[in-house]
């Protein structure tokens, strides 16, 4: 093997910046030549392939996002797209490609590995929805800036006796929302995964208020069928018998954009590096992840063929501590 190539794909993530460059580090270490793809797939279609030196991933460890930029690419989803991709990889001499990114991100290296080229994923999303893996990059970043808001916000709801919907990222999965609603100490989380009457929130949040409680903080995934904004039309109706008054607060992309904390810093660099340890032992068609405790791999085909689970256990103990 001579040169490789890595790209970041779909979400960026706190942490990818630091998996580029173990990789790029590593690789030279092996006497690879890594070239890097600029935004994602759609820099692969566009032929936008820059090699790579050690002082090019210099000084980025700590930065969030990805330096060499991201994309969603509705034409890498169709077959022309990928075969398209694979040629230009081999018009720069690539033997195999890196592909950082979350579920979408690697279907589409699980397409490129079906069609022979060779491919090795590294799990990262702040979705944590990645089959497989015990949690991606980016996850525990994005988990203590929600948590710095929900601490911030629960001050100011005190002070005026209020209760505050906190919307966090997550389309398709409330990993987010569950996790930080716990660590939060919230009264209540609403999740994609499990239908959520508004009457019974609105109910419980007047018991809260009746018990004496000086806020309630309802955090709720993006996903949910009511979301923070539907909620909040809900209980506008009904602000009267809720006691507590109320406001709303969308984090939204503040979450993704913080700088990786250590967990990140160190997670994306044993994954780049277990990246380029992957090709030389020939394992392609696999994801580089944390599965139980361990940095190892699960084939990719595997991977994108099952849907992650929420463990709904820990909904039954967020509410449990509402008390
Ligand atoms: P993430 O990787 O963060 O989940 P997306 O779901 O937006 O982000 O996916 C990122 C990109 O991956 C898409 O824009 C598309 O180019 C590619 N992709 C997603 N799903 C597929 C698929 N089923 N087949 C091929 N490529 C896909
Ligand atoms: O997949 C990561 C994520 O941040 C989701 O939590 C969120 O729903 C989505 O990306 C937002 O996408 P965009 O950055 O395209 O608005």
């Amino acid at each position: 093997m001579k040169q490789i190539a890595v790209l970041t794909s779909g979400g960026d993530a706190p942490g990818m910046n630091a998996a580029i460059r173990a990789v790029v580090r590593t690789g030279i270490d092996k006497g690879w030549q890594v070239c890097g793809v600029n935004n994602g797939y759609h820099g692969l279609l566009n032929d936008n392939i820059i090699p790579l030196g050690a002082r090019d991933v210099g000084g980025v460890i700590q930065r969030g996002g990805t330096i060499l930029g991201s994309s969603r690419s509705p034409e890498f989803e169709t077959e022309e797209g990928q075969l398209k991709a694979i040629r230009n990889l081999k018009r720069h001499d690539i033997e195999a490609l890196i592909v950082i990114g979350g579920n979408g991100s690697q279907q589409g290296a699980f397409s490129l590995s079906k069609r022979g080229f060779p491919i090795v994923g590294i799990a990262s999303t702040i979705d944590n929805d990645l089959y497989g893996p015990d949690i991606t990059l980016g996850v525990d970043t994005a988990l203590n800036i929600a948590l710095e808001a929900i601490d911030r916000l629960k001050v100011t709801a005190s002070s005026h006796q209020r209760a505050f919907l906190v919307e966090v990222m997550g389309r398709n999965c409330g990993y987010l929302a569950m996790m930080s609603g716990i660590a939060g100490g919230a009264e209540y989380v609403v999740l994609p995964e499990v239908d959520t009457d508004p009457e019974e929130i609105a109910q419980r949040l007047r018991a809260d208020y009746q018990k004496g409680k000086q806020h309630a903080i309802i955090v709720v995934a993006e996903g949910a069928k009511y979301n923070a904004e539907k909620l909040s039309a809900y209980f506008k109706k009904h602000q009267e018998r809720l006691g507590f008054d109320l406001r709303m607060t969308i984090i939204g992309h503040v979450q993704r954009g913080g700088a990786p904390g250590a967990f990140d810093r160190l997670l994306g660099t044993r994954m780049g590096a277990a990246a380029t340890d992957a090709l030389t032992q020939k394992k392609e068609g696999v994801l580089v992840g944390l599965y139980k405790g361990e940095i190892s791999t699960l084939p990719l085909e595997n991977v994108v063929s099952h849907k992650k689970k929420l463990d709904l256990k820990l909904l039954k103990l967020a509410k449990a501590l509402n008390k």
